[in-house]
């Protein structure tokens, strides 16, 4: 496998519990490929199936219908040792940590190298090469219970990576940390998955943990992928009104209210900024080189990696003349617009 191979994939997936009160389908028809290399996100509301999509990657959770192929072969045709073995090469963080509390830091990490026959002396040298990596090598002899919640990430992401693993799945690893300390795991995922090559899958429900990491997102809603794709095309232009929820919410999407464009009658259009014009001042260009005024009434642009995305809804003038020059400029300047209905 080769970087942007697709090292897992899922193919009409899904998942359905049995339970006394009846059957739960947690996950129906999930068709995802995750590229080697890469760093994945997986975003949705709570409840829509994330923790159960991750768990079905790893055949912690058997799917009920579909497949899931990791290195190009089924995880559902593997021997319980072929299992074991391709689990090994996923590493795992969670939200709480679930680190050992009667182990120090140490033995946390070497635990997964003790239950894979690793030789003690070889266990212990790879541990203190990953707490050095996760900057807690002069903790190594505390117990969890001595840590903050960042540095506890900091021994399960070290402890995840103990195996050698090719993809880290990662549910929900900032959602218990402050911004400050989301933000420097953060940059440890960034950093693993750039200097280590480890492929990286991120479920979150926060948008801006999609936006600080990853290349690619999934939105999943009610069990289902609502749309995917590189994150700067998503971003700037979703596709489905969870997407728009998401994304136009910042994660929020209680808070979300339909925008009110007044009862204004005249024309208004939605300028999409995907990317490529991320620095032009598009606005006041217009102004100057129409000599028509135009009325900002909804604006939601933010920079992602670099390139400003996102949509602008504008009021055209009430002269049509005017509103033709606007028109005619964006699209000799090659600017995204539709008409807003
Ligand atoms: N072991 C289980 N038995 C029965 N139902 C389950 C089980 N695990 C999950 N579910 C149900 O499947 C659905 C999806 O749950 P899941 O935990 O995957 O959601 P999530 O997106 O991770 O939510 P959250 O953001 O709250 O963690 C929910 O309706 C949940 O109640
Ligand atoms: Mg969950």
């Amino acid at each position: 496998m080769a970087k942007g191979d697709k090292i897992i994939r899922m193919v009409n997936m899904g998942k359905t519990f049995h339970t006394s009160s009846g059957d739960v389908n947690a996950l129906d028809d999930i068709n995802l490929d995750i590229l080697e290399g890469s760093v994945q996100g997986i975003i949705g509301l709570s409840g829509a199936g994330k923790s159960t999509l991750v768990r079905c990657i790893n055949y912690l959770e058997v799917p009920t219908s579909g497949q899931v192929l990791f290195e190009g072969k089924s995880l559902g045709d593997m021997s319980d040792k072929e299992v074991r073995e391709a689990r090994r090469k996923m590493g795992m963080i969670f939200q709480q940590f679930n680190l050992l509390d009667q182990r120090n830091l140490l033995r946390n990490v070497t635990f997964p190298l003790e239950i894979a026959g690793v030789e003690k002396k070889k266990a212990q040298e790879r541990a203190m090469e990953l707490l050095k990596l996760v900057g807690l090598e002069d903790r190594v002899k505390n117990y969890p219970s001595q840590l903050s919640g960042g540095q506890k990430q900091r021994v399960a992401i070290a402890r995840a990576l103990a195996t050698n693993p090719k993809v880290l799945l990662c549910d929900e690893a900032t959602s218990a940390l402050d911004p400050k300390t989301t933000k420097q795991i953060l940059d440890l995922l960034r950093k693993i998955n750039q200097e280590m090559g480890v492929t990286v899958i991120v479920i979150t429900h926060q948008m801006s943990v999609i936006e600080a990491i990853c290349d690619n997102v999934a939105i999943i809603d009610h069990s289902h992928i609502a749309e995917s794709g590189p994150v700067s095309e998503v971003f700037s232009n979703p596709k489905t009104e969870i997407g728009r929820r998401l994304i136009l919410g910042d994660g929020n999407a209680n808070a979300i209210q339909p925008v009110n464009f007044g009862d204004s009658k005249n024309p208004k259009i939605r300028i999409i900024f995907d990317g490529q014009k991320a620095h032009r001042p598009i606005i006041s260009d217009i102004v100057l080189s129409c000599n028509a005024p135009v009325n900002i009434l909804f604006a939601n642009t933010k920079e992602v990696e670099g390139q400003a995305v996102g949509q602008m809804v504008v009021e055209l003038p009430d002269s049509v003349e005017e509103a033709e020059r606007i028109t005619h400029y964006l699209r000799s300047n090659d600017i995204r617009f539709e008409e807003v209905k």
